[in-house]
């Protein structure tokens, strides 16, 4: 037995085989379509193909020893031994073909790929903070019944600037404030701010009138920490009879309170824009340190920090003044934000739409939405919220 192919069963001994011997080439045969019909797998039958077939196999040993037989016994020993060879070449063949159909089957299901399954590797976007901003500004105004529109952004000169009482020579209309589109003889511009709403809604739909118009507005200023070209405001109009500067202050309030928390106040500074007389700046109380002018965690230290938040106007700057620890960096220290302007509607803008100002009167307002996310949610940095970064926008929460 020694150096026996692998494979070969006992009791048939390499060249032990005798072409003559019926049975012996018969038993040889069986062996080895049994040992490939057992073959599990296609390495056991190639193990098995080279101990039954191969060189040194019985039967190929048998049919070496054809040559050597006399005559007569050769030709029906070599019917024999090669047909026994053919039917276990067969047999090997078949297997081959069934073991190769199994192991293609297996790799289709082990290897198989589920295009339709989601990856996990696309990071996940989610809504930019201004517009969910924009969205509560727009709620807040729906909830007082108050209608909400838009403008153009591309906007006729006359809107942005005649019909609000700017004159030929304001500054505002220079054009290192404003876009201006080309030809500059067609007369139109990117609107550089919500106002020239005023002047189209009350000629669409005239008086009474009460209408937000959030949108985006455009100056020539380079983007840096606190200025960015493409800015959002929302733009307020209400037209009525007997409407005074009670209600504007009314609604102020109101809407100060629903963008930066209960409690907030906010106060009116003399001011000049064309279109409304007479004019104001309108300031919040600084969110940050509520009035108090005291960086967050300086006002703990300082004593009594509920005294000075419940005081109001006046006596909140008296108390920032006195402020001895770090300043609040958000107010510079004054307990005041500047939030945007207002004013009651000039009578020449409700003229030149249409609307009689002996009858009617009206006040408008606008403010930043860019400035409002920055004081209410203390970014300090306005090119955050213009680059798209998905980071910044998810700390907002509302992932899509
Ligand atoms: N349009 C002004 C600006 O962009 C803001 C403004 C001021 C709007 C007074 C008003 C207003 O409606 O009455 O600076």
């Amino acid at each position: 037995m020694t150096g026996s192919p692998e494979g070969v069963p006992s009791g048939v001994s390499a060249g032990g085989v005798d072409p003559t011997d019926a049975d012996a080439v018969e038993s040889a045969a069986g062996a080895a379509l049994d040992a490939l019909a057992a073959a599990a797998d296609l390495d056991a039958l190639t193990a098995v193909v080279r101990a039954h077939t191969g060189d040194r196999s019985p039967l190929a040993l048998a049919n070496r020893a054809i040559g050597q037989l006399p005559g007569p016994s050769k030709a029906e020993a070599g019917k024999r031994v090669g047909g026994a060879r053919r039917r276990v070449g067969v047999a090997a063949a078949e297997r081959r073909a069934v073991l190769e159909a199994e192991r293609d089957a297996a790799v289709l299901v082990t290897e198989a790929l589920d295009l339709t399954q989601p990856t996990a590797r696309r990071p996940r976007g989610a809504r930019h903070p201004l517009g969910l901003l924009v969205e509560e500004v727009e709620d807040f105004f729906s909830g007082l019944g108050w209608g909400v529109l838009e403008g153009p952004e591309v906007e006729a000169e006359w809107f942005n600037f005649d019909a609000l009482n700017f004159g030929p020579d304001h500054p505002a209309r220079q054009m290192q404030d404003t876009f201006v589109v080309d030809p500059p003889q067609d007369g139109l511009v990117l609107r550089t701010h919500t106002s020239p709403a005023q002047a189209r809604a009350l000629l669409e739909h005239g008086a009474p009138l009460y209408v937000a118009v959030p949108g985006k507005v455009f100056r020539t200023d380079e983007l840096d920490a606190t200025h960015t070209p493409v800015f959002t405001q929302v733009e307020g109009l209400a037209v009525d009879e007997h409407l005074t500067m009670a209600h504007l202050r009314g609604v102020l309030d109101a809407l100060a309170v629903a963008m930066f928390g209960a409690g907030t106040t906010t106060r009116l500074r003399p001011n000049f824009f064309p279109f409304t007389e007479p004019s104001a700046e309108m300031d919040v109380r600084c969110p940050v340190c509520a009035g108090t002018g005291l960086a967050p965690g300086e006002q703990a230290a300082s004593g009594p920090a509920t005294a000075v938040q419940d005081a109001v106007g006046t006596q909140v700057v008296a108390a920032a003044g006195e402020a001895a620890g770090a300043p609040c960096r958000t107010c510079g220290s004054t307990g005041w934000i500047e939030w945007g302007g207002c004013g009651m509607v000039n009578p020449h803008v409700l003229r030149a739409v249409g609307v009689d100002p002996e009858r009617y009167t009206g006040f408008a307002f606008g403010m930043g939405i860019e400035r409002t996310l920055m004081f209410r949610n203390g970014v300090g940095d306005m090119r955050d919220m213009v680059e798209g970064d998905p980071r910044f926008s998810r700390q907002f929460g509302a992932g899509v």
